[in-house]
């Protein structure tokens, strides 16, 4: 057994899937999908082949020439939390191809099924959410980044709905019995009122950026290569439209930073509150929440993010989780480059003056479990999710910063071109970077100490505060906090959510009830129609033992499943006295099928940790 990735069963003595042809039958009732997967290897295989699966039901395994031809297979009873279940196939002789028919379970961790009275548009939906460990919960595959497929993929939904993937439409058509592979019955398959999506993905990717929804969903119009996607009806559409008009002019700024954008075409999907994340970058197709259509900057910003990662992440992929930041720290820092074309520069300084608190923050979250403020951590035993933070972003982004004002940016951004042509559709570790930093800036290790910033804990020395009018502006208005001081209207004027969002995570932890009263009574925070406002908010006013905002954080709590806001909102209750920690509980108790179950885990999570 040569292990090529702590998070998955994928032997690296033996070949990958390299294409994998896809058949979903999407079952509401049961929300399950039953499915078939001809899996074709990188090469020729004989005997032992083991897949990673999570919770799902595999029903057969047979030659792709002959299905009436079985392949034995096991699968490891006992799972483990983090891996899941290793299928072992013992393969004939020689095999390059073989067939798979399986069945999701409903508690699929990357699935989230909507009932038709938890969507806008009162039909079901349904959606996925792969990273970082997941796409083994929707059909066996060798769940690693550094094993990259191609794919083909039927979506069989009721033909009152729709679907899209991150891969190329090809049609939508009636169904065919050719077409399923043993995924269910003819019958059902071909049953009247169901119809066929087809998909293609014929660039390479890591497991973890397959994807798909399904649902009543929309769509406008963006420009030539991008459109938006939604499920909330018109209005949400014309919001979303007019939200990311500028979608287009990105995408030529993102090229010109960092070369042709290689995916043909960039569309959005905005999905229902409950989506885990403010954005995942799923190629051709970024999914986002729908909290970032709010008219300010910070949806650009989001947006900007998941754009950067077509480059940064979907080109060159992390290897394994443990080298994370390749993806996210190079990602920030392309965000924040084309954040400056975009919006100028006051508005990329202050986005890197909100990233600049977040990881001070992550310094005192993992105080205890130093390892985690490392750029490569060691995770073997632990699960992605459970230690999701800014310390990959925040971190990777001020290494690549200190390069970049080690050799100027002229020098710098040839370099980035130069690593992303070089390394594109493959999948890298930490020290393949390293090498080629080296062999294209020579005597970098004598200018900046590597070491310290891959392997060393904490911030290193020569990181950097970010710096701009705006910014120190704000920060010397939440200092005077302190004594008193609330900030005039004068000088909020023009301050949106980032602002605010700066100025409360300026504030010091230790301020009075009474304080954060008077504040929220100027400015209404806690009943901001912008989460990241609300939620810092919330935060900070949570450890006060300051009860009055306990209907605000109720609300929050169920409207918005998306973990950026449940994690603190609920490590800070959990953290308070008894009546909080009750408080979270009943809230859990309430919300929590609501909740994608990623984020439904990580809550229970933060519950259990503190009793
Ligand atoms: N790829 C991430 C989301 C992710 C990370 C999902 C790890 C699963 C596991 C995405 O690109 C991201 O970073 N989203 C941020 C956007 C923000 C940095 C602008 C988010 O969701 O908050
Ligand atoms: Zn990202």
């Amino acid at each position: 057994m040569a292990p090529v990735d702590p998070h998955s069963y994928t032997d690296g003595a033996h070949p990958v899937t390299a294409h994998a042809a896809l058949a979903f039958y999407l079952d509401f009732s049961a929300s399950a999908i039953h499915a078939s997967a001809l899996l074709t290897l990188s090469a020729p295989h004989s005997g032992d082949l083991l897949l990673d699966t999570r919770a799902l039901a595999v029903h057969s395994a047979a030659t792709a020439t002959d299905p009436a031809d079985p392949i034995p297979f096991a699968l490891a009873a006992d799972a483990d939390p983090v891996l899941g279940s290793a299928l072992t196939l013992t393969l004939p002789p020689d095999t390059t191809s073989f067939l798979l028919t399986f069945s999701t379970s409903p508690a699929a961790s990357a699935l989230q099924w909507l009932s038709p009275p938890q969507t806008a548009s009162g039909l079901p939906f349904v959606f996925s959410q792969c990273q970082s460990v997941h796409a083994r919960s929707v059909f066996p595959c060798h769940d690693t980044p550094a094993a990259r497929i191609t794919y083909s993929l039927l979506l069989n939904v009721p033909a009152r709905l729709s679907a899209v993937a991150a891969a190329r439409h090809v049609a939508r058509r009636d169904p065919v019995p050719s077409d399923h592979r043993g995924a269910c019955d003819d019958a059902l398959w071909c049953a009247q009122g169901r119809i066929v999506e087809e998909f293609h993905m014929a660039q390479c990717v890591p497991p973890y950026l397959f994807a798909f929804a399904a649902g009543a969903i929309g769509s406008r119009d963006l420009g030539p290569r991008t459109r938006v996607y939604a499920e909330g009806g018109d209005s949400l559409l014309d919001d979303a439209a007019r939200e990311f008009a500028g979608v287009e002019d990105m995408v030529k700024v993102g090229e010109s930073l960092f070369g042709p954008y290689d995916w043909e075409r960039f569309d959005l999907l905005v999905l229902p509150p409950s989506f885990p994340y403010g954005g995942m970058e799923n190629p051709r197709m970024v999914f986002l929440t729908p909290t970032v259509i709010k008219g300010d900057a910070a949806g650009a910003q989001v947006v900007a993010h998941e754009l950067a990662h077509s480059w940064t992440g979907n080109l060159i992929t992390n290897k394994t989780n443990e080298d994370f930041w390749l993806n996210e720290g190079f990602t920030t820092y392309a965000e924040r480059r084309i954040v400056e074309v975009v919006q100028g520069e006051e508005r990329a300084a202050l986005n890197m003056g909100i990233g600049w608190r977040g990881l001070n923050r992550m310094m005192e979250r993992f105080k205890d479990n130093m390892e985690f403020t490392k750029l490569k951590p060691k995770m073997a035993g632990i699960d992605p999710d459970d230690v999701y933070s800014e310390v990959p972003y925040e971190k990777g982004f001020q290494f690549l910063w200190r390069i970049e004002r080690q050799i100027g940016r002229p020098a710098f951004d040839e370099f980035l071109k130069k690593y992303i042509a070089t390394f594109k559709f493959q999948s890298i570790d930490t020290e393949t970077f390293l090498e080629f930093l080296k062999a294209n800036v020579p005597g970098i290790e004598n200018q900046v100490d590597l070491d310290v910033w891959i392997e060393g804990t904490g911030i290193p020395p020569d990181a950097m505060e970010p710096d701009s009018a705006t910014y120190r502006k704000i920060c010397t208005l939440a200092a005077e906090f302190k004594s008193g001081k609330i900030p005039s209207e004068d000088e909020v004027a023009d301050w949106s959510g980032q602002e605010w969002e700066l100025y409360l995570e300026n504030l010091s932890k230790d301020v009075e009830a009474s304080q954060v009263i008077a504040l929220d009574e100027r400015y209404k925070l806690s009943e901001s129609r912008d989460y990241e406002v609300k939620v810092a908010f919330l935060q900070l006013a949570i450890p006060t033992g300051c009860r009055c905002y306990f209907n605000e954080v109720e609300k929050c709590l169920k409207q918005v499943g998306r973990m950026k806001y449940l994690r603190p909102l609920y490590s800070s209750l959990a953290k308070c006295s008894e009546e909080e920690k009750m408080l979270a509980k009943r809230i859990f108790s309430e919300a929590h099928e609501f909740y994608h179950p990623i984020a439904r885990s990580v809550v229970e999570s933060i519950l259990s940790k503190h009793g």
